[in-house]
């Protein structure tokens, strides 16, 4: 989702800036924009599309500070007019938006009212008319921005550049916002990975915070317009390479790179995960949450603590949270699943859960993420930047430190770490050009389905929820997952002749369970597909994948994960930027 930039420092400024948007393309974006300070005024150039090499047309040579803008359209189609910076009427300065202004048509009600036309059908132009109206009165431009901005409704973060005061000044409420010290300069950005190996410590902006970057750096509260001094704090953050390594696509690279990710995520020990052991210990009520496929992670988490640690823990949607509030207390704990740690829906619910006082671990993938920094119990996936929009890595990374936290939690710490281990060679054995082979062997079988369905039941109930939602995201195909025990409630009427369905079956209590209800699809003309490790009379395709023991979640959703990939490829779809979606859901 949108990506904010700003730079002041040495160097050429719109390669700097350009550089910065780059590294948050894998967040997703329609369009972008830069704009920079000259001796002229403002250089402001916006386009439609990808970056790609990122070259602007008459680049200025003689900036000093500039600000820029990846774009995911809300309010307003992908145009280059609707692209951010928007600058004021009289062009003084330049503003970029991340969030949405939710009381933006009563604001352009009244700024009509007194004489503001507007151009776009954007809510960014709804601010750049309001700062303009308030610089008015104001004392300055910095509180002219601060009074804007306390008028605005909804979680927004924004950035502007004015030519006056040769300043750029940013506020936070929602999105992320962190501001990098370099050895001459300062560079902010939306999430740490444009910072990375540039800046060696970093002030991260909280909500309702205003800095101003001039000749100097400067903090303020947005409430009350005093001045702050957050603390700086160092930046544990390698500079990664963000490069598809010779794979056509991240999906395809950040697949196989879980052979090792899943290690990466349980190199914890035993007495890094005390504290939270402790904590699950002393709990009343445990609950587990997230988004989309976090979510199933987070489901996957709690049944591994109900099944291992024997504790009653409970998944729950972060969107849906509102009615288990009432019954959260100061005794709860929630444990919070996310990549990068600033899904909108996933914060709110931990706000709220905050609120009631309830304790709140976290398993995150970014580094330095809102999330991790108000979490009581911050733990990382340390699986490096996941770049492709669909999640695959980080899943499979969560569910291996739930595992490691229920295992723990018996007892068996290092069983668990024997395991998974086991897993990341069973992996290893597994990504080869064979397995793609068969896979792909799917294509065909499936390629012109309009709706496919995947069962599983019991340790494969989210498997199946997060199988089917990977071929949505990637090959934009109707797929639902149900549990087996669900098929004759009702869903047994959409099966008609040559019906795909997934049956994925593990070697436990449950297997039976799917067989049945393979045999009974197909016996009203299905087509069943096995994802199983042995074949079986009732599968019409077998896709073999190893037994994944204690950790089969893992193994069974892999090939699901590479079918999305490639038949997302074989339909001409790029996995990477599924249409419409956007990596890091920083607004509601
Ligand atoms: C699916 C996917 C999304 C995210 C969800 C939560 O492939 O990536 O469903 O899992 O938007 O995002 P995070 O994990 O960043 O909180």
């Amino acid at each position: 989702m949108c990506g904010i930039i700003g730079f002041k420092g040495q160097g050429k400024v719109t390669d700097q800036l350009v550089e910065g948007l780059k590294r948050m393309e894998y967040r997703g974006y329609d369009s972008w924009g830069v704009a920079a300070l000259t001796k002229n005024g403002i250089f402001l150039e916006k386009k439609v599309g990808a970056i790609g090499e990122g070259k602007l047309s008459r680049p200025p040579a003689d900036a000093t500070m500039g600000i820029a803008h990846t774009r995911w359209a809300t309010h307003g189609g992908v145009t280059q007019e609707n692209a951010h910076p928007h600058a004021s009427s009289d062009g003084r300065f330049v503003v970029a938006q991340n969030g949405i202004v939710e009381n933006y048509l009563e604001l352009k009600a009244m700024l009509t009212k007194v004489g503001y036309q507007f151009k776009t059908p954007t809510d960014t132009e709804v601010i750049v008319h309001l700062i303009h109206h308030r610089l008015k009165q104001a004392s300055s431009f910095r509180e002219a921005v601060r009074q804007a901005f306390l008028k605005l409704a909804g979680r927004n973060t924004i950035i502007v550049l004015d030519q006056q005061t040769k300043s750029i000044v940013a506020v936070r409420n929602g999105s992320p916002l962190v501001l990098g010290h370099l050895p001459k300069g300062v560079l902010l950005a939306s999430d740490t990975l444009p910072l990375a190996g540039k800046a060696e410590t970093v002030t991260y902006i909280d909500d309702m915070q205003l800095v101003v970057v001039d000749g100097d750096v400067s903090f303020y509260d947005v409430k009350t317009g005093r001045t702050l001094h957050p603390k700086r704090q160092k930046l544990d953050l390698v500079e990664q390479k963000v490069d598809k390594e010779g794979y056509d696509h991240f999906m395809l690279k950040e697949i196989v790179e879980q052979q090792h990710t899943v290690v990466e995520a349980a190199s914890y020990s035993e007495k890094e995960l005390v504290p939270l052991v402790a904590a699950l210990k002393h709990a009343r009520n445990i609950y587990t949450i997230g988004s989309g496929t976090a979510s199933y992670a987070a489901g996957q988490v709690a049944y591994f603590l109900r099944t291992i640690a024997l504790l009653p823990a409970q998944e729950l949607r972060a969107y849906e949270v509102d009615s288990y509030l009432p019954f959260f207390d100061s005794h709860d704990l929630l444990i919070v699943v996310s990549q990068s740690g600033e899904t909108a829906d996933t914060l709110e619910a931990v706000r709220k859960a905050q609120i009631e006082r309830v304790k709140i671990a976290s398993i995150v993938n970014m580094i330095g993420s809102t999330l991790s920094r108000i979490s009581d119990y911050p733990y990382f996936s340390r699986s490096g930047p996941e770049i492709c929009v669909v999640s695959t890595k980080a899943y499979t990374a969560q569910i291996v430190w739930g595992y490691l936290l229920a295992m723990t939690y018996a007892g068996r710490f290092e069983l668990a770490q024997k395991r998974i281990h086991a897993l990341a060679k069973q992996l290893k054995t597994y990504f080869q050009p064979k397995t793609f082979t068969t896979i792909k062997k799917l294509i065909p079988e499936l390629e012109k389905d309009q709706h496919l369905f995947v069962l599983g039941k019991g340790q494969h109930f989210y498997t199946g929820f997060e199988s089917a939602l990977k071929l949505k995201e990637t090959v934009y195909m109707h797929c639902e997952s149900f549990s087996a025990g669900e098929l004759k409630h009702g869903v047994i009427t959409l099966i008609k002749k040559g019906t795909p369905v997934f049956g994925i079956l593990g070697d436990d209590q449950y297997k039976n369970d799917l067989l049945v209800a393979l045999a009974e699809v197909r016996a009203r003309g299905a087509k069943t597909i096995g994802i199983a490790a042995e074949n079986n009379e009732f599968f019409d395709l077998h896709v073999p994948t190893p037994d994944g023991g204690d950790l089969d979640v893992i193994t069974k959703v892999v090939p699901c994960q590479l079918l999305s990939y490639f038949l997302a490829v074989h339909l001409g779809n790029n996995p990477d930027k599924p249409r419409n979606l956007a990596k890091s859901v920083t607004v509601k």
